[in-house]
């Protein structure tokens, strides 16, 4: 079961729940970058000042997204070519039949912090 809403997260993102995972100014522009906050395996994308973090996970046949790309507006999974959009997660070309993990992101003093724990409820509702 996949929560259809970001509500989902409220009464879970409390200040604890939040990870550093460093400054936004060392996250390199379009590129995946893979982190492990609290040891939940996440990819980051950044883009100007917004960064985008998801569950490391194809939704394909759940394979490591963090060794594929960024095509313009497009997260490319290396394994047999899904992509999902970058600003949202949804899938835009297959073999992916769903949309990837999103976790919550906010920038702090430039820090990136991501809400791991909403992130791992997400992720465990999806399997
Ligand atoms: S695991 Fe990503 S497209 Fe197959």
């Amino acid at each position: 079961m996949r929560p259809a809403e970001p509500w989902h997260w409220v009464g879970i993102m409390t200040d604890s729940s939040w990870v550093s995972i460093g400054p936004l100014d060392d996250i390199p522009e379009a590129e995946i970058i893979p982190v492990s906050p609290g040891g939940f395996a996440a990819i980051v994308v950044r883009r100007g000042y917004a960064v985008y973090a998801y569950e490391d996970r194809c939704t394909h046949v759940d394979y490591p997204l963090s060794t594929g790309y960024v095509d313009r507006d497009e997260i490319v999974c290396p394994w047999h070519g899904a992509c999902f959009a970058v600003e949202t997660g949804e899938i835009r070309c297959p073999p992916a039949d769903g949309p990837l993990i999103a976790v919550p992101v906010r920038v702090q003093e430039g820090q990136v912090e991501l809400c791991v724990r909403a992130g791992q409820q997400l992720a465990d509702l999806d399997q």
